[in-house]
């Protein structure tokens, strides 16, 4: 997917198969749809008044409209416009998209990202305007004997039109964050769709070094299972033991330009951030084994991985400043002879004990070791993302990711990151009171806390090992694919970590 930004107060005289301009309901028309309106002698307003009511994400194509250049003007309602947020521009934009796949086209042109939005600069309009077309022109077929050339989306270029000249600057800057953000989100997507057969914790290791490959910005180290041992990762080996598949332990290192010194500031520098990514590759969850039904989805187990290789992709493109490590501790979580049983007490990275009282909270056993990992990097602030809990979907819904922190600023700059890039996360609580649930008489802590609380407690038990450091937790559970009949991964919450990233920066 190409992005490009052109300036023109004329978009009737716009040469591109498809047009799109924006229309409020109660007949009220962006500027570039009033325009169209005058040039064509007001074939908008008449369809407006009989047949397009401009609800939110609907559209109506015009075809061949007199004293217009674009053969087919696409109107995109927006609703309200009293209520006019960001995700109804969003929804427009991919509404907008999807048209131009259904019509296979390979090119088209949007004026929905110059329409102005109280809550979102051009800058935001645009990013968002191209992470909305890539969600729209997202296809997987990587996995199909014969994949459909029919349903492979054609749509190749999106142009985002504005007819200010003082908006290109942020335009671009906006549009190359967001074309970037869609190449992450669509990493991260097909990572998570690739079933576990192929999507091995090995497959991981060299997608990561492809991306090593690719931009010279990130310098990658795979670790294997010797050097896994030199380490004394003893908790995350435990749950590697029970697969035949070999774990991983994936470094990546960007390096951007050095970060403008603030003015003022007194340090000269901060260590860099820190992404740690679960990457069980399929949960069976081990001795403890899960039910047959849905048990499939557990290969969405390495979602957080994905978001980690898909961030860092992003970050690369964009070449934002500064330094960001991305870490990854992946395997499979599998019964046999040779797996993890209840009641074992393994020795992590830090030295705790660890007892297994059920082997399917598996990702928290591999979390752990990359935390302690994670304090030689010095770093500035270290966030882990993670499909961590079932009890984070009963608390949260699919809606909000779970966010816990032991930081206020860095929880509040989370949420704010997720709210500007629609991506959103609801804080948590990590109150020590919860931490006696995680008490055992045969080793420092147990890995479960039984049930109430099992977000929380899992977030408990993350943040023991987490001390050194400004400490943030995604439980991304409910947030990082869909099921049923829609099933496919979200590349969530690739959009709020780059936008995190982004203003960090
Ligand atoms: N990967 C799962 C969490 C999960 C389950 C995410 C279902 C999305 C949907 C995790 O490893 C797990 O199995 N967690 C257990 C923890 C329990 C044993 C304390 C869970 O949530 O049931
Ligand atoms: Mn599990
Ligand atoms: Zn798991």
């Amino acid at each position: 997917m190409d992005f490009s930004i052109s300036i023109s107060a004329s978009p009737h005289q716009t040469k591109s198969p498809a047009l799109a301009v924006g229309v409020f309901t109660d007949g009220v028309l962006s500027v570039a749809a009033d325009a169209i309106d005058r040039a064509s002698n007001g074939a908008v307003r008449a369809v407006v008044k009989t047949e397009f009511t401009g609800r939110v994400g609907s559209t109506l194509v015009l075809r061949n409209l007199q004293g217009v250049a674009a053969p087919r003007v696409v109107l995109v309602g927006l609703g309200k416009q009293a209520e006019y947020t960001p995700r109804a521009h969003a929804r427009a934009e991919q509404a907008f998209a999807a048209f131009c796949v259904q019509a296979r086209l390979t090119e088209a042109t949007s004026t929905l990202a110059a329409i102005d939005c109280p809550t979102a600069p051009v800058r935001d309009r645009a990013r968002s305007a191209a992470a909305a077309c890539g969600e729209a022109t997202y296809h997987y077929d990587a996995s199909f004997g014969k994949p459909d050339l029919n349903a492979r989306p054609k749509l190749k270029k999106l142009t985002l039109q504005f007819a200010d000249a003082a908006d290109r600057a942020a335009a671009t800057q906006g549009l190359a964050e967001g074309g970037a953000l869609a190449h992450g989100m669509s990493l991260a997507r097909t990572l998570g769709n690739l079933p576990g057969n192929i999507c091995t914790p090995t497959y991981l290791g060299e997608e990561a070094k492809a991306l090593g490959k690719q931009f010279k910005s990130i310098s990658v180290k795979v670790l294997e299972r010797k050097q896994i041992e030199a380490l004394k990762m003893g908790s995350f080996l435990s749950v590697a033991r029970g697969s035949a598949e070999e774990p991983r332990f994936i470094v990546l290192h960007y390096k951007g330009k050095p970060v403008a010194a603030k003015r003022g500031a007194k340090t000269a520098a901060t260590g860099p951030i820190v992404l740690v990514g679960k990457g069980i590759t399929f949960d069976s969850g081990g001795i403890s084994i899960k039910p047959a039904a849905t048990m499939d989805e557990m290969k969405y187990d390495m979602c957080g991985a994905a978001s980690v290789l898909g961030t860092l992709r992003a970050v690369a493109e964009i070449g934002l400043p500064g330094e960001i490590i991305g870490l990854i501790p992946t395997c499979e979580n599998m019964p046999s002879g040779t797996a993890n049983k209840p009641g074992d007490v393994v020795t992590s990275m830090s030295g705790q004990t660890i007892e297994i009282l059920n082997t399917d909270a598996e990702g928290r056993l591999i979390l752990c070791d990359a935390l302690t990992y994670a304090e030689r990097f010095k770093p500035a602030a270290v966030i882990d993302i993670a499909t961590l809990t079932g009890a984070c979907v009963v608390a949260l819904g699919k809606v909000n990711t779970g966010l816990f922190a032991t930081d206020d600023a860095l929880a509040d700059a989370l949420l704010a990151a997720g709210k500007q890039s629609m991506d959103t996360a609801w804080r948590m609580p990590l109150d020590d009171a919860y931490q006696e649930q995680l008490k055992s008489n045969f080793a420092d802590m147990a890995n479960i806390g039984g049930q109430p609380g099992g977000a929380v407690t899992a977030a408990c038990f993350l943040s023991r090992f987490a001390k050194a450091y400004h400490w943030a937790h995604l439980d991304i559970a409910g947030t990082a694919w869909r099921g049923g009949g829609d099933k496919g991964s979200t590349g969530r919450p690739v959009p709020m970590l780059l936008q995190y990233l982004i203003n960090q920066s």
